[in-house]
């Protein structure tokens, strides 16, 4: 990523150790300037430390903050009071410490699969051997190894946001925040990509904060799942996620899992009815 003045910036990689968050945010309010009417309240107050390796879920009603706070990790956004840290350096601006994944892939559609995979490379400037082999090692860890001369509109749904997931690990930043990755696919692929994602987090050592409105998704992938309150945006609670790992489908059948959904349920029942 380039900053305003076009200078690379290098980040903040490798300062994480065990004692400094992966990402952590304190005391941040943000109020978005209307163009017209009132100023929109879009987070209050938030503070919230994430531990390096950690697989962090956001839920929350419509409209309560979740991708202002992902956008404001990723440095796209700044906040209006409050700091952000990504390992031990504040957050300024887009760092090449993270990996963005959103709803849809935005793949660019004249570029085959591995030259979409190689962007981030590109911008910033590495190697082109170096290039061609963490492309294809990323295209293998996401299954589309056979892939790479396929253009975006010659794969599914599911196969394509797999390239947007590749994409974001290519430059193997420390954080990787995916703002509902999965919302666009059918249950059965989603929950194939839930486990995929599991198993590259683990091989990978990412830390992940991943926002969803599937409440089962959120637990199944979760160390601590966030809740967060309706607008403006507070942390209603945090819950622990006991479950073992690796996590498995029949956990959801479990009665431990059903307690967590019982508990997340609750409390966001009475953040859209409250108000
Ligand atoms: N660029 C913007 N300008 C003005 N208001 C904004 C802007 N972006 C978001 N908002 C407002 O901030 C609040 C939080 O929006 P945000 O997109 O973070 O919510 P969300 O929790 O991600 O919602 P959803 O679950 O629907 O994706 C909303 O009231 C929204 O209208
Ligand atoms: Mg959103």
């Amino acid at each position: 990523m380039t900053t305003d003045s076009g200078e690379l910036r290098v980040g903040t990689r490798g300062a994480t150790n065990a004692n400094v968050s992966a990402a952590a945010l304190q005391h941040v309010h943000m109020t978005y300037q209307a163009r017209r009417g009132e100023n929109v309240l879009a987070l209050k107050d938030v503070s919230l430390d994430i531990l390096p390796k950690e697989f962090v879920t956001i839920i929350g009603p419509s409209g309560c903050g979740k991708s202002t706070l992902i956008k404001i990790i990723a440095g796209l956004v700044r906040p209006s009071s409050g700091e952000v840290l990504l390992g031990s350096s504040e957050v300024t601006g887009p760092s090449a410490d993270v990996g963005l994944v959103f709803q849809q892939p935005v793949l660019l559609p004249w570029r085959n699969v591995s030259k979409n995979v190689s962007l981030p490379l590109e911008v910033l400037d590495s190697a082109k051997n170096d290039r061609r082999a963490a492309v294809e090692q990323l295209l293998d860890l996401v299954g589309l190894g056979k892939y790479g001369k396929h253009y975006p509109h010659e794969l599914s749904g599911g196969m394509q946001q797999r390239v947007s997931i590749a994409r974001a690990l290519v430059h193997d930043p420390d954080v990787l925040l995916m703002d509902e990755p999965f919302g666009a696919l059918d249950a059965l692929t989603r929950d194939q990509m839930s486990f995929e994602l599991m198993r590259i987090w683990s091989e990978r050592s990412k830390t992940v904060v991943f926002v969803t409105h599937s409440i089962p998704e959120a637990i199944l992938l979760a160390d601590r799942v966030v809740v967060m309150s309706k607008s403006p945006g507070e942390i209603a609670e945090i819950i622990d996620i006991e479950l073992p790992r690796p996590r498995r489908n029949e956990m959801v059948n479990t009665p431990e899992f059903g307690a967590y959904v019982q508990r997340a349920r609750t409390l966001l029942n009475a953040e859209t009815t409250a108000h």
